[in-house]
């Protein structure tokens, strides 16, 4: 698929079938993450795999967002393992995660699947609930499956290049 075209079509789904995701799909969308550029490539993401019942179920513990996706991701990163320049962020580990986070819905919807990020969940829960040592910073699901919903009105809400564009400097 063309990337420009993975990117606009690419929604928040909110509403996904019974249909099971595949687990060599999972890893294939799990191997878009992996490659992604990061600090220092330092690739400090960690990525956690849920796909069974019981694990979906903690996945509802944690979050009223999985909108009955049978597969999702917690990306975590190690703080231990990622760049740091306190001049220019605090941890690099954040902007790491966004990148694979996004090169993985990208990959999903290339593949047909649909995502929603999901930054709703209760951190502390996460942690008890998949016991996630303390070197871990949870960051994000990727909530993974087969959409029946379309798109929000918010998806085709975006600035326009005037609102969001420096020409040249302030
Ligand atoms: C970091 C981040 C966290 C988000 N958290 C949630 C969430 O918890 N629940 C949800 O339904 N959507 C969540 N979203 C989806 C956004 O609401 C969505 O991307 C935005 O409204 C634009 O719509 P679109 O993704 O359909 O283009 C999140 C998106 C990002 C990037």
């Amino acid at each position: 698929m063309d990337l420009m075209q993975a990117m606009k079509d690419r929604y928040s789904c909110r509403k996904f079938t019974s249909k099971e995701v595949d687990e060599a799909d999972v890893d294939a969308i799990i191997e878009a993450g992996r490659i992604a550029p990061s600090a220092c490539n330092n690739q400090p993401w960690r990525f956690i795999v849920l796909l069974d019942d019981d694990e979906l179920a903690k996945v509802d513990q944690c979050s009223k967002c999985r909108y009955g996706a049978q597969a999702a991701i917690l990306v975590c990163f190690d703080k231990d393992a990622s760049a740091k320049n306190p001049d220019v962020t605090p941890d690099y580990g954040w902007i790491d995660c966004g990148l694979a986070l996004m090169q993985m819905a990208l990959e999903a919807e290339n593949m047909g699947l649909n995502t929603c990020i999901v930054g709703a969940y209760d951190p502390a829960a996460a942690r008890k609930v998949f016991n996630i040592p303390d070197n871990l910073v949870t960051y994000q699901f990727l909530m993974i499956g087969y959409g029946e919903a379309e798109p929000s009105p918010m998806h085709e809400k975006r600035h326009s290049l005037d609102e969001i564009v420096i020409r040249g400097g302030f």
